[in-house]
């Protein structure tokens, strides 16, 4: 076992001063290299389960990491913690600084982390997301959506991921970049065992993407599907809540 939710409880005040509960003692678990996408109505609180996961808003619950509880790890543990599951969001652009160039963008992490890395280690990290070295020189500005998907991948990957939080991350492309995406996804995953934490409202791409798929209904899991491995072969329709 990975990442392990148990009892994840979060509400969240309303400007009436009304209690709204979004998760309800959800539990949820991702094993190591396999995906569990989640699925559900927009509102219903997956945004909310991916901050609750990366520590970014507060939570009742326990959260555990290769059975470790977070709330247990000293700073040290929850920073790696944090390094092995980074959050991609839906909107590209928003998560990179546009004054930096790619290639800045991309040594940010080591920097960050005081770790070693050579030019050729940005390189192979452009290229495992399937982009020219020219990539480098440019800012997000001059990209497109797509592209800087796959830049945010490339920066998580230089953490060496156990797994990625992906937070509708595909939303903001066409349906071919779509397609693509999921492609590299699978790819990384086969190559490096990542594990994927896959939020979309869309089940036909959790379809594509395999492994398991849990329905959040009323702050908590209502069901949980093994992805038929036939159904990874293609998008077969766009089933949309
Ligand atoms: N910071 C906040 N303060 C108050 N309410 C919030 C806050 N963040 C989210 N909510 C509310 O919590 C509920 C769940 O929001 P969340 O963003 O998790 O939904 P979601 O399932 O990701 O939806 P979508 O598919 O539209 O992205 C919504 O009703 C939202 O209005
Ligand atoms: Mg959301």
């Amino acid at each position: 076992m990975l990442l392990e939710g148990k009892g994840l409880f979060k509400s969240y005040l309303d400007p009436m001063k009304v209690r709204r509960i979004v998760l309800n003692t959800l539990n949820f678990s991702l094993d190591k290299s396999s995906t569990l996408s989640i699925v559900g109505k927009s509102g219903v609180g997956k945004s909310t389960l991916a901050k609750v996961i990366a520590q970014l808003t507060s939570y009742q619950g326990e959260i555990y990491f290769e059975k470790k509880a977070v709330s247990s790890m000293t700073r040290k543990e929850k920073k790696r913690y944090l390094q092995r599951i980074p959050l991609i969001f839906q909107d590209p652009i928003s998560s990179l600084n546009p004054q930096l160039n790619i290639q800045s963008i991309l040594e940010e992490p080591f920097r960050i982390q005081k770790a070693a890395f050579s030019p050729s280690t940005i390189k192979k990290l452009l290229e495992q997301v399937e982009l020219p070295s020219y990539f480098l020189q440019k800012r997000p500005g001059e990209c497109s959506g797509g592209e800087l998907q796959r830049v945010n991948i490339a920066r998580a990957l230089a953490l060496r991921p156990q797994a990625l939080v992906c937070d509708e991350i595909l939303a903001s492309l066409d349906a071919k970049n779509k397609e693509r995406m999921i492609q590299l996804l699978l790819q990384l995953q086969s190559t490096w065992q990542i594990s994927y934490l896959f939020i979309t409202h869309d089940i036909a791409w959790a379809k594509t993407l395999g492994g398991k798929m849990a329905t959040l209904k009323d702050g908590a899991i209502l069901k949980t599907d093994s992805v038929a491995p036939s159904a990874q072969k293609g998008l077969v329709s766009s089933l949309r809540f």
